[in-house]
C-alpha cells in the first residue's frame, strides 16, 4: 500500500472506499500508525488483552448455547456443558481460564503503564479509559461468577451486595434492589445472566474502542518515556523513531500471541482449576442458602481487594481517626500558605469526625472502592520530571518494588481466613497501598533524576 494518504483505490476496494473510509482507517491504524521502535516485551499485553477479549466473548456465546440462567437449573447445565456437550469442557474451561488470564494480562498490562508513565500528558484519557475498562471487568466477573451456582458463587454474591447495605440511609433499600429479593435468589441470577452477557460485554467493547482511538490520536509512550512526535521526522513528516504498526508490530505481536497461547493451553490442559485458585473448590457443591460456607473468598484477582475491605475494622477506623487529628494538629501548628492554614485541618477533623460517625463496614466499602478509583486521578497526582522509571531515582524504584509486593501479599492474605496477625498485616498493607498514591505529589518530584535522551535507545536485534 503506497503511504500517500490521497491514493485512489479503484475496483472493489475503491467502491467500497468511496461510501466507507475502509482504506483511510486501515492506514490510520495500521500501515500508517507510528509506533516508536523500542517496544519491549510489556508492550505485548495489550494486543494480548484484546485475544483474551474475543476468546472471552467466542467462549462465552458458545456457553449460552447450553447454560440455563435459571436457580434450578443453572448448576446442573454447567455438569451437563462439563460432561455430556462434546467439547463441552473445553470450552467452559477456555472461559473460566480466560477470566483468570484477562487479570493476569491486565495487571501486566497496567503495571507496564505504571513503570513508563504511560498515563502522563498526553495519554491521560487513554488511561482514564483503561482505569474504566478495569473498573468494567471487575463487575464482569463478579457477575459471571454467579452463574454456576455453586456454593462459593451463591455466598460470594451475598457477601458482595450485602456490602451495599453498609452505605448510610440508602444501602439497605439499594442492596434489596440489586438483588430483586432479600436474598440472592432466582430474580438476582436472571439479572446478573443479562448483565453479565449482553450490558457489560457491550460497554467493556465501547471502552476498549475508545482507548484506542485515544491511544493512536496522541500516538504510543515507550520504555524511554520519549515523544517521538516531538523528536526529529523525515520529509513527508514521519517520526525518525517511529516504524507502520504493521506490518512490524502486527508480526512481533504474533510472537507474544505464541508464548500466551502455549501458557494458556498449558493451564487449560493440564491444571484449569489451578489448586483452587482459578476455579475453587467450594464452587463444585451447589448454591445452598441454608449453608454458609465456613471461609468465603473471592476469585484470586480480587484478593487485594477484598483484602483492604477486611482491613478496615473499627479499630483501624480509630487509628486512621486520631492520625487525622494529629495531622490536623500539626498543619495548625505549622502553618500553611493562605486559605490552606484552615482548609486542610478543617478537612482533616472533618474526616475525623466521619470515621467514626459512619459504620466501619461501610468505610471498608469506601476503602475496597477508593484504592480502585484512586487510579482514575494518578495523571495528576505524578509529578514526576521524566515519565519512565528508567531515568528515576534508584529508590523510586524500590518504592515500585515495595508497591508490588505490598500488593501481592494483599492478595495472599485475601484469600486466607482472617487471624490478628494477618489482619494487622493487611491494615498495613491497606496503608501502604494508600501512601503510595496519595503520597505521590510529594515523593514523585525528589531525588536525583537521570537526563532523559532526545532520541528513543534502541539496539536492533
Ligand atoms: C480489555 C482490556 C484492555 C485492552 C484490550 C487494551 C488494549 C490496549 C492496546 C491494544 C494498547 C496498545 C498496545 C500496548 O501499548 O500494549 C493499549 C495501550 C495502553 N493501555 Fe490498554 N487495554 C486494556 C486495558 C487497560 C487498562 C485496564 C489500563 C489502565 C488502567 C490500560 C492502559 C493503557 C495505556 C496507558 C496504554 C498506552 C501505553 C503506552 O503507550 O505506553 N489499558 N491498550
Amino acid at each position: 500500500m503506497a503511504d500517500d494518504k490521497t491514493v485512489e483505490t479503484t475496483g472493489l476496494l475503491g467502491w467500497v472506499d468511496k461510501r466507507f473510509p475502509l482504506t483511510k482507517l486501515y492506514k490510520e491504524h495500521m500501515s500508517e500508525y507510528y509506533a516508536p521502535k523500542n517496544f519491549n516485551f510489556w508492550y505485548f499485553f495489550g494486543s494480548l488483552a484484546m485475544l483474551v477479549l474475543v476468546i472471552q466473548i467466542v467462549s462465552g456465546i458458545f456457553l449460552v448455547m447450553n447454560y440455563k440462567p435459571d436457580a434450578e437449573l443453572a448448576f446442573a447445565s454447567v455438569e451437563y456443558i462439563m460432561r455430556e456437550v462434546p467439547g463441552g469442557w473445553f470450552i467452559r474451561y477456555m472461559h473460566s481460564t480466560g477470566a483468570s488470564m484477562f487479570f493476569v494480562v491486565v495487571y501486566l498490562h497496567m503495571l507496564r503503564g505504571l513503570f513508563y508513565g504511560s498515563y502522563r500528558k498526553p495519554r491521560e484519557l487513554v488511561w482514564i479509559f483503561g482505569v474504566a475498562i478495569f473498573l468494567c471487568l471487575m463487575a464482569e466477573a463478579f457477575l459471571g461468577y454467579l452463574l454456576p451456582w455453586g456454593q462459593m458463587s451463591y455466598w460470594g454474591a451475598q457477601v458482595i451486595v450485602n456490602l451495599f447495605a453498609a452505605i448510610p440511609f440508602v444501602g439497605p433499600e439499594l442492596a434489596i434492589w440489586i438483588r430483586g429479593d432479600y436474598v440472592v435468589s432466582d430474580a438476582t441470577l436472571n439479572r446478573f445472566f443479562a448483565l453479565h452477557v449482553v450490558a457489560i460485554p457491550l460497554v467493556l467493547i465501547g471502552l476498549v474502542v475508545a482507548h484506542l482511538i485515544a491511544l493512536h490520536e496522541v500516538g504510543s509512550n515507550n520504555p524511554d518515556g520519549v515523544e517521538i512526535k516531538q523528536g526529529p521526522k523525515d520529509a513527508k513528516g514521519r517520526p525518525l523513531d517511529g516504524i507502520p504498526f504493521h506490518p512490524y508490530y502486527s508480526v512481533h505481536d504474533i510472537v507474544g500471541v505464541a508464548g500466551f497461547m502455549i501458557v494458556f493451553a498449558a493451564i487449560l490442559f493440564f491444571a484449569p482449576e489451578m489448586g483452587g485458585y482459578f476455579l475453587e473448590f467450594n464452587n463444585f457443591i451447589p448454591a445452598d442458602s441454608m449453608k454458609t460456607p465456613p471461609h468465603i473468598a473471592p476469585v484470586w484477582y480480587f484478593t487485594p481487594f477484598y483484602s483492604m475491605l477486611r482491613a478496615t475494622t473499627d479499630d483501624f477506623t480509630w487509628l486512621l481517626a486520631g492520625a487525622s487529628v494529629l495531622a490536623a494538629i500539626v498543619f495548625l501548628i505549622k502553618g500553611l500558605p493562605g486559605k490552606m492554614r484552615i482548609i486542610v485541618p478543617a478537612i482533616l477533623i472533618a474526616v475525623a469526625i466521619a470515621l467514626k460517625v459512619f459504620d466501619a463496614k461501610f468505610w471498608g466499602v469506601v476503602a475496597m472502592g477508593g484504592t480502585v478509583v484512586i487510579l482514575f486521578f494518578l495523571p495528576w497526582l505524578d509529578h514526576s520530571p521524566v515519565k519512565s522509571i528508567r531515568y528515576r531515582p534508584t529508590w523510586h524504584k524500590v518504592l515500585y518494588a515495595i508497591f508490588i509486593v505490598n500488593f501481592l501479599m494483599l492478595g495472599y492474605l485475601g484469600t486466607q481466613p482472617p487471624s490478628d496477625l494477618y489482619n494487622l498485616l493487611s491494615q498495613v498493607g491497606t496503608v501502604i497501598y494508600l501512601a503510595f498514591f496519595f503520597l505521590m505529589p510529594v515523593w514523585s518530584r525528589l531525588g536525583t533524576f537521570k537526563p532523559v535522551p532526545e532520541r528513543v535507545t534502541f539496539r536492533a536485534h
